[in-house]
């Protein structure tokens, strides 16, 4: 009998390293783990002109953008946005900064993606992000800090919504 290569047997086809390789590759690719994320580019990103190198950043880290639009947040959709964050301090300030000038949303798409997006941005506060990270490398302030990410794929969904109706939203082959 013909030993396939890779198996043991005709009965061991479906075990051969390269159909074990391609269903898993294949699972990776469309199935188990795919994740969106909502990240806004603020004002401040706009404003410095660094909206091609954080998106290049993204690209480079294998995200892929499924939704994107340019937009100016009235001071009314700034404060809907961070509504959760009512109640604090900076609330003012910050529904002020989110309204200052245009920024940029977009829907990402990869596995894990909520969780890598933040890792990618880096914390809050810049002082206190990563090297390497968007926000240590371009950030002024905890304020001014270039970029928004998602922090769970309940409210990457609910903050996807926000910006985009569903034929804005394409998914990439
Ligand atoms: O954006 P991130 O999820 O890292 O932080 P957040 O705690 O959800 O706060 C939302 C945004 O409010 C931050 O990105 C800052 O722009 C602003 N903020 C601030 O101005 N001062 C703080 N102490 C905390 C947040
Ligand atoms: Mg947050």
């Amino acid at each position: 009998m013909q030993i396939p290569e890779g198996g043991q047997s005709l009965k061991g086809f479906p075990l051969s390293p390269a159909f074990v390789y391609l269903r898993s590759d294949f699972i990776n690719k469309h199935m188990l783990t795919m994740e969106r994320t909502l990240t806004i580019l603020k004002p401040d990103c706009v404003r410095k002109q660094l909206i091609g190198a954080v998106i290049d950043k993204i690209e480079r880290a294998g995200f892929r953008i499924v939704a994107m639009k340019k937009i100016r947040l009235t001071t009314q959709t700034a404060g809907e946005f961070y509504a959760v964050h009512r109640e604090r301090p900076f609330y003012g300030e910050l529904v002020a900064f989110m309204s200052s000038g245009p920024c940029v949303p977009m829907i990402l798409e990869k596995d894990n993606a909520v969780s890598d997006f933040r890792t990618l941005i880096g914390a809050t506060d810049p002082a206190q992000a990563a090297d390497g990270t968007v926000r240590k490398l371009y950030a002024d302030s905890k304020g001014e800090n270039i970029i928004h990410g998602s922090d769970s794929a309940e409210n990457a969904s609910i903050e996807g919504a926000f910006f985009f109706s569903a034929e804005e939203v394409v998914s990439v082959d």
